[in-house]
């Protein structure tokens, strides 16, 4: 086991970042199940800007720094987690893939009528569903490994890449549009 001086960055930035989606999951939870009780006067604008954070936020921001700079830094110190990183490395691409889903079954419901509501609510759920257990499983088996095995020469790695990260995203502007687009999320929907 690797001693441990310093409070990695990375995790504090990732655990926000977790928080984030969790609210907005919660949030499109929120929204279908309200249309399930009967309550059909949502603003579908709501949703989509769930759905457009989700798809925004996790491919461009989140998973590319998890794959490319944690999960490879893991590898390089241990194999014990071998199969579950590639396990969650899979199914940042299946998260992808139930995301376009998900905003075409919106599209259906918004053109389609009431008939469509049934599959773009399954579908809420299956993802929710599948976010949830993603996170989770990076929260309870990667991150606590992680923990044990990278030292501190490690950490200054992973954190330096994901603060780079960030400035970059600062420089952009990008990570000003994305704080703005979830306090606005926050701001109408029950998160
Ligand atoms: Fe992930
Ligand atoms: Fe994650």
């Amino acid at each position: 086991m690797s001693v441990r001086n310093i409070h990695p960055i990375a995790l504090d930035i990732i655990q926000k970042e977790h928080e984030h989606l969790s609210a907005v999951l919660q949030g499109m939870l929120h929204f279908v199940r309200e249309i399930q009780s009967g309550n059909d006067r949502q603003d579908l604008k709501l949703l989509r800007a769930m759905l457009y954070y989700i798809n925004e936020y996790p491919e461009r921001v989140h998973h590319p720094k998890e794959d490319q700079i944690l999960f490879a830094k893991i590898k390089e110190r241990t194999h014990q987690l071998d199969n579950e990183l590639d396990a969650v490395s899979e199914q940042h691409g299946k998260g992808e893939l139930l995301a376009h889903r998900l905003q075409d079954a919106l599209l259906r419901y918004e053109f389609g009528g009431q008939e469509a509501f049934a599959h773009l609510h399954t579908l809420v759920e299956q993802y929710a569903h599948f976010y949830f257990a993603h996170m989770r499983a990076e929260e309870e088996r990667i991150l606590p490994v992680a923990k044990q095995v990278l030292n501190d020469a490690d950490w200054k790695v992973v954190d330096a890449a994901f603060v780079e990260n960030q400035n970059n995203l600062d420089k952009t502007g990008q990570r000003y549009k994305y704080d703005l687009l979830f306090a606005q999320i926050c701001s109408v929907a029950p998160i």
